[in-house]
């Protein structure tokens, strides 16, 4: 048993499974996000031990992360869809299904607190100024913890399905177009100076591999920076875009920048 709450595991399982859809292309992409909560949350745990933090700070890292989608279910049986942009955010659905359903009432006050902000920082851009501003340095934290073990496993969840040969599912890839050898100038400027890649800006799967690219600027611990680079992400990563001179300078700068000493 992981160190999440037997009764957050319990209800996550039941509310997953109280989600029936039509069809097995549904099905499928509702596992991927049951999957990836439970990755989330093993890796908001793996983090929070590398961090040294205390025992209930990695139940709440447990329960964050593995309840931190919990509005993708809901947000697809209604939509068909995972883009926020078209239907809702699913941050706030989350939350707003957590508390319908007290899946949270067996942790204090404080800690459902903790756990409600950590899930509506998860999918903002950058994270709210208040929250940023480290007044609340355990809000602060577990937020940041939950973002970058998010962004650590969706990486792993893209990459998977890039790899996968024939067409791609447009719901993971929300929408967009495989279109070989073309991108946006404007991701790619974007993403050189060192800012994080806006998903209005993409027009292309190169798009998306520029954004999962520029998360590295996103990542607020060294365990999670030093992880996209040893389990091969980043090159991984780096081989789906295609072979252009802009690219290669790119690449060369991003590696000289972010990489650990040992890459
Ligand atoms: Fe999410």
């Amino acid at each position: 048993m992981s160190e999440t709450c037997v009764s957050v595991e319990t209800w996550f399982a039941a509310f997953f499974a109280g989600h029936g859809v039509p069809t097995a292309t549904d099905a499928v992409r509702m596992e991927l996000k049951r999957f990836h909560c439970e990755r989330v949350r093993d890796e908001a745990l793996a983090l929070a031990g590398n961090l040294g933090l205390s025992q209930r700070h990695r139940t709440l890292a447990a329960v964050a992360g593995l309840c931190h989608d919990v509005g993708r279910f809901p947000q697809y049986q209604r939509y068909r869809t995972f883009s926020d942009r078209q239907s809702v955010n699913h941050a706030i659905l989350g939350v707003q299904t957590l508390n319908r359903h007290g899946a949270l009432a067996g942790l204090p006050r404080r800690d459902r607190t903790l756990v409600r902000t950590a899930i509506v920082a998860h999918n903002r851009h950058s994270l709210p100024p208040a929250l940023a501003s480290g007044g609340d340095q355990e809000a602060l934290t577990l937020a940041r913890i939950i973002r970058d073990a998010d962004k650590l496993d969706i990486v792993r969840v893209m990459l998977d399905h890039f790899n996968t040969p024939g067409e791609k599912d447009p719901v993971v890839f929300l929408g967009q177009p495989d279109l070989p050898g073309q991108y946006n100038p404007v991701m790619l400027e974007t993403v050189t100076a060192g800012r994080l890649g806006s998903y209005a800006d993409m027009t292309s799967l190169n798009d998306f591999a520029l954004l999962l690219l520029s998360w590295i600027n996103d990542m607020a611990f060294p365990w999670t920076r030093q992880q996209f680079f040893a389990r091969g992400h980043v090159q991984a990563l780096f081989a789906q875009l295609p072979e252009q001179p802009q690219l290669a300078i790119f690449k060369k700068r991003y590696f000289e920048y972010y990489a650990p000493t040992s890459f």
